[in-house]
């Protein structure tokens, strides 16, 4: 650090610089992304929340009642009146807080001293951190396609199984698990049952309203204990903006630590200080878009997604799987996937690829919009014409 300060002006100068160098979302350029540009009120709200401590509700309970009154309409999404719950950084951490609950669950009360979570081999990284953070041993459910195969995941299931998880928008496809047949056996062995739907809790339920032929996913099956739901993906609310949905106070409960030094003398979440801004600006964003502006945006994402995937296959490109969410996998039979991301990203695209299978993924997220697609597909034709 200088030992003079430094004015404002230069300060934004020299900040102003560093960010030049980051991509924009509104470039269109961003194919790899599940998050996207917030909505200009959850930018607005964020700032004003800024100061405001959740770790600390006493001090602000109105900032808690946001957080509350945010979780509850969440919860109406994905059939819950009263969940319990917080907004959290993200998937990441409220798939932590789910397998922390489940595994204090079952230590209490199942007397598991050796858990165990299964897990589709289709799930996202973070379960293996909370596998090494908790202590859990990690066991991996066969895919049948490329969803859980439902008897290898009953197969794998022991006297030391705390905790299963089903996937409602997977990371690489964007596909979503047979929860209802999962649920059948999450209660047919008396486990806790946890859905991460980070991505596709903010699509599924508006595109079941539609009409789209989904299969049930929420706590409308009683199975299901917990759910992850992130605001900061398809909510288009502020990074970091997750969501933990438990179905029970019982779930909080096991996870309570005291805190003495604190206005509320007991706390379950995994961060002790911990943004009141993100639940603000995600309150914020779902009272201004409402159901109705929902709804809007997964049909546009989902047309867009068709035309992506009508236009890859006229040009000769196989998709992995018919898309059921708005992401593409998508590969060329001649052109290795890597060598085809390197080609992408030196005509500007940024692409992840995904892992099994390997593919390029595209998240048609809100903001690629239909022209970015045409640019798209002129250059993967061109590309494929070179090779
Ligand atoms: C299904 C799923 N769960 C969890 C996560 C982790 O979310 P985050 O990166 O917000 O921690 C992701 C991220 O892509 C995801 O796709």
């Amino acid at each position: 650090m200088d030992r003079k300060p430094k004015s404002k002006e230069e300060i934004f100068e020299e900040l102003e610089q560093y960010q030049e160098k980051d991509m924009k979302y509104s470039d269109g350029r961003i194919l790899g992304s599940m998050c996207t540009e917030a909505e200009p009120i959850a930018k607005e709200v964020f700032y004003k929340f800024i100061n405001s401590n959740l770790g600390d509700p006493g001090l602000f309970p109105g900032t808690k009642a946001i957080e509350d009154k945010a979780i509850k309409m969440i919860g109406s999404l994905v059939s819950i009146d009263d969940p319990y719950g917080h907004i959290v950084t993200g998937g990441t951490e409220a798939n932590l807080m789910a397998m922390r609950a489940a595994r204090n669950y079952a230590r209490r009360y199942k007397n598991i001293t050796e858990p165990e979570m299964i897990v589709p081999k289709s799930a996202h990284f973070s379960f293996k951190k909370a596998a090494d953070m908790f202590g859990m041993k990690l066991v991996e459910a066969d895919m049948d396609g490329y969803l859980i195969d439902v008897n290898s995941l009953e197969n794998k299931i022991n006297k030391n199984t705390a905790v299963i998880v089903a996937i409602a928008g997977t990371t690489e496809l964007g596909l979503i698990d047979n929860v209802e047949e999962i649920a059948e056996i999450a209660k047919k062995h008396d486990i806790y049952l946890h859905v991460d739907a980070a991505f596709g809790g903010f699509v599924i339920p508006f595109l079941k309203e539609e009409g789209y032929d989904f299969p049930k996913f929420d706590f409308s099956l009683d199975a299901v204990c917990s759910m992850t739901i992130d605001p900061h993906k398809m909510g288009l609310s502020v990074i970091p903006s997750g969501c933990i949905l438990f179905r029970d106070k019982k779930y909080l409960d096991v996870m309570a630590v005291k805190a003495p030094y604190l206005t509320k003398k007991e706390q379950s979440t995994i961060v002790g200080t911990r943004s009141g801004a993100s639940s603000a600006a995600t309150l914020a964003v779902m009272e201004s878009l409402g159901r109705e502006g929902y709804r809007k945006l997964a049909l546009d994402v989902m047309d867009k997604t068709m035309m992506l995937k009508e236009g890859l296959e006229d040009i000769g490109y196989d998709l992995v799987v018919e898309p059921q969410l708005n992401i593409v996998a998508f590969y060329h039979k001649d052109i290795d996937t890597d060598y085809l991301a390197d080609l992408l990203e030196q005509r500007g695209w940024r692409v992840s690829t995904s892992f099994y299978p390997k593919a390029i993924r595209v998240i048609v997220m809100k903001h690629i919009s239909r022209d970015n697609i045409r640019d798209l597909l002129v250059d993967l034709k061109a590309i494929s014409y070179n090779i």
